[in-house]
């Protein structure tokens, strides 16, 4: 009988490839992927460490893990991902896990396991310089086999003061485009229909060898000539780094997806400088005209902290500003947490009291969801092509699947399935979805 392997996966969407990466690895060893943890020998969290509560949340399934144990002893639980990176043997010291494997480690799971005993946990939180996993083919995890990510990049050159994920994740390094190339190819053979190229910031992907030297605009323009049915997506980009060429590489392919997701962070020049994030609103704002100018109709979204170190009314009202100015189609939005090990964890208070910060978040939550609402009005009337994903959550008996721009549209299925494209016309809208109908 096969053994088995269970991952639950937190976190961002490379986390997600790494947990496929983790799969493909186990399965050469003779593991099955399950989806239930009551059967598995090995229990995996795949971990995020980027906010406070990511991680308390990991505690919390701990725990659970725990209780599998008590029935089944043999049973591996291990901490993969960031966490491992970020707590490395204080893990260990915890005696409630087994195994501890950073995200540059994941070769070396299965010896680990081999030398894992209840007295000898296993652990390597290494971080690479060169470890992409560029030659493992990742065992896909996605529902509906029509949209697939390809991580093209690891780590982050960038220090921006606040974020932990250049610690976890170590240097930035690009993956041989060859390697990016065949595994599209490999996708697109197999019915995908969709790919989303990956990296903390795809605009520093850059690939030098002797014969090649490719940056993320021509790996773009590579992956978008595969077919002209598959649809290419990427995230994510950094505003100080968004070229032109970028967006003229998107303007001159149909199936690249019109969306683009330019993480702003704050709209107060003191507190972008504060956060290092390397670019002005001036700067940020010029970057949004410039989309908006050569891509017309192209989805912006946004990242957002709220209460970063020192931050007045003033600052947080620029951030509200700024988000009007951009009129952004969707944003996620963050209170403030501070990261151990981080620059403004070493250098700033974290002084914005928790209720000053939930309450800034609030506007900025409120004001986004009018900006969607109001995006999303601007389309009732126009007709756009939609990929199908598949049945709607919410009413089976209709369909579901995205724009090229990002949004979620609800409409009658005509016999039609997940990976078609369809025509839709938009008849009406919430603030979070599209309602139309299929036209020929
Ligand atoms: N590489 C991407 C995003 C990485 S993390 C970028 O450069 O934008 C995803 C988002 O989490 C960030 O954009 C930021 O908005 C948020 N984030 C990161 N660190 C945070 C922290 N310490 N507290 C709150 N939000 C944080
Ligand atoms: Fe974090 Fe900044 Fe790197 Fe994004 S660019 S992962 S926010 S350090
Ligand atoms: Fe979280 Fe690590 Fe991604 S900290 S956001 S899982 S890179």
């Amino acid at each position: 009988m096969d053994k088995k392997i269970y991952i639950e996966t937190y976190g961002c969407q490379m986390n997600v490839v790494d947990s496929e990466v983790i799969f493909s690895i186990m399965r050469k060893e003779g593991y099955e992927r399950t989806t239930s943890m009551d059967d598995a020998d090995i229990i995996l969290a795949n971990t995020c460490s980027v906010r406070d509560n990511a991680e308390q949340r990991i505690w919390g399934r701990l725990e659970v893990f725990r209780k599998q144990k008590e029935s089944r002893p043999e049973a591996i639980i291990g901490i993969v991902g960031c966490m491992a990176e970020r707590l490395k043997d204080k893990l260990i010291e915890t005696g409630k896990v087994d195994l501890v494997a950073g995200p540059d480690s994941y070769r070396t799971i299965p010896d680990m396991i081999k030398e894992i005993t209840p007295e000898k946990p296993g652990i390597n939180v290494l971080l690479s310089r060169e470890e992409t996993y560029a030659d493992i083919v990742p065992v896909r995890t996605d529902k509906n086999g029509v949209s697939a990510f390809i991580s093209i990049m690891r780590g982050c050159n960038n220090v921006c003061s606040y974020c932990v994920v250049p610690y976890t994740r170590g240097a930035e390094r690009s993956r041989d485009p060859e390697t990016i190339l065949a595994e599209a190819k490999d996708v697109f053979s197999r019915g995908y229909k969709e790919v989303t190229l990956l990296g903390q910031n795809v605009d520093s992907y850059h690939w030098k060898s002797e014969d090649k030297d490719v940056d993320f605009p021509d790996l773009l323009d590579a992956v978008a000539s595969i077919d002209p049915s598959l649809r290419v997506r990427f995230a994510t980009n950094h505003p100080k780094d968004i070229s032109d060429k970028l967006i003229m590489t998107m303007a001159a392919h149909k199936n690249i997806c019109d969306h683009i997701h330019l993480p702003v962070q704050s709209g107060s020049d003191r507190m972008l400088e504060k956060m290092r994030r390397r670019y002005t609103r001036e700067w940020y704002m010029e970057r949004v005209r410039k989309i908006r100018e050569i891509l017309p109709g192209c989805g912006i979204t946004t990242d957002v902290i709220a209460g970063f170190c020192s931050e007045t009314e003033e600052d947080h009202q620029a951030t509200l500003s700024i988000f009007k100015e951009a009129a952004f189609d969707y944003a996620y939005m963050f209170c403030y947490s501070e990261r151990p090990g981080t620059l403004a964890a070493r250098h700033y208070p974290d002084d914005v009291p928790q209720d000053v910060k939930t309450r800034r978040l609030n506007e900025i939550i409120e004001l986004q969801n009018q900006l969607s609402l109001e995006s999303n009005l601007r389309d009732v009337g126009k007709t756009f092509e939609v990929l199908v994903e598949g049945p709607s959550k919410r009413n089976p008996e209709e369909l579901c699947g995205r724009t090229g721009s990002d949004k979620m549209c609800v409409f009658p299925g005509l016999g039609h399935k997940a990976g078609d494209y369809v025509q839709v016309k938009i008849g009406s809208c919430t603030s979070a979805t599209l309602l139309g109908q299929i036209v020929e």
